[in-house]
């Protein structure tokens, strides 16, 4: 059996991740896949991909689509990452009772070319800013809801710097946030729905830390069994869940992570160990079962949410 990897510009997870698999010699290997012209369902050759890039390659996305029906299991499910946001993303938090910073979605600042007055009918206009900070409050922070990598992502303290970024947005769907005044901040790895790690991070310098003993034991359980919730109801295998903490409640900021940090210079040695047994772990488990991923891929399997919120 042979499990393929999809990779990036990333130098040092890719390449340690192929090591352990192989090293475990569990009769299963790994390899990079090398892709040309693709045939519409063409067998696949690999029981299990990780997908480490098709956010940014549409080709891949449409390869790894095309494995599927062959029967490859692809980890992160790339039907449901295609269809996801960080807005629906929130929502569906706050329906499961995990506390996440109150968030407006806007209509876009611009559209595309074809898009004019008569397309756009539905919408209100002028919008009612005045409601929505009545809401939201300053300061607040605003984002794509399909952003990533701190795209597009500012910090507004007052009603001009509101309007510049907003102008600014463009053809960007944005959402607007409720700025949390975190005490302290974790990027939660969530591996195959079960292996989790709360990562000390700061997001100012974008730095991992180690730090034992950093969050309080109750909020560490939180963190983790909230974490493995929302990946259970999404979908995803591997995700990280930044949660921002004030006064000892984890809001749930970020998870659509799917293809998170593991470069060995940004997350550090003891992280990046963990990540590389941990996803080895996962792939060659996932081979080994060898269950077709087709039943999880309808629709009907998706957003299976169980409550778990403590409320405040
Ligand atoms: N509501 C918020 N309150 C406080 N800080 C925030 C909030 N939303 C985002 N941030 C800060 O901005 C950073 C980037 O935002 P995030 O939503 O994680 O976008 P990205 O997907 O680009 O990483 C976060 O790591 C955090 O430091
Ligand atoms: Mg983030």
């Amino acid at each position: 059996m042979k499990i393929g990897v999809l990779v990036g510009r990333e130098a040092t997870f890719p390449p340690a991740l192929i090591n352990e698999i192989n090293s475990r010699n569990a009769g299963i290997t790994a390899e990079y896949i090398r892709l040309g012209g693709v045939q519409m369902a063409e067998p696949c050759e690999y029981a299990v991909i990780i997908d480490r890039i098709s956010h940014e390659v549409p080709f891949y996305r449409a390869y790894l689509k095309n494995a599927t029906l062959a029967g490859t299991i692809v980890i992160n499910n790339p039907f449901w990452w295609t269809a996801d946001d960080k807005f629906f993303n929130y929502a569906l938090a706050t329906d499961m009772g995990i506390a996440v910073p109150r968030t407006v979605l806007l209509p876009q600042k611009d559209y595309k070319e074809g898009v004019v007055s008569e397309s756009l009918r539905n919408l209100k206009y002028p919008l009612d800013w005045e409601e929505i900070m009545d809401h939201i409050g300053f300061p607040a922070f605003m984002k794509p809801y399909d952003g990533g990598g701190w795209r597009g992502v500012s910090r507004i303290n007052n009603w001009e710097e509101l309007f510049e970024k907003y102008n600014e947005s463009g053809t960007d769907c944005m959402v607007l946030q409720e700025y949390v005044a975190f005490d302290h901040y974790v990027r939660t790895y969530t591996i195959g729905k079960k292996d989790v790690w709360p990562m000390p991070y700061d997001p100012i310098h974008q730095r991992y830390l180690v730090v034992p003993d950093y969050l309080e034991p109750d909020v560490h359980d939180r963190c983790c069994s909230e974490a493995i919730a929302i990946c259970e109801a999404l979908g995803y295998d591997i995700n990280t869940v930044e949660f921002a903490i004030k006064d000892g409640v984890p809001y749930a900021i970020d998870y659509m992570n799917p293809a998170p940090d593991a470069d060995w210079w940004s997350v550090g040695s003891v992280y990046f160990k963990w990540m590389v047994e941990k996803v080895a772990d996962l792939a060659i488990r996932t081979a080994q079962e060898g269950k077709s991923s087709i039943g999880e891929l309808r629709w009907s399997e998706f957003l299976n949410m169980r409550v778990v919120g403590k409320g405040e």
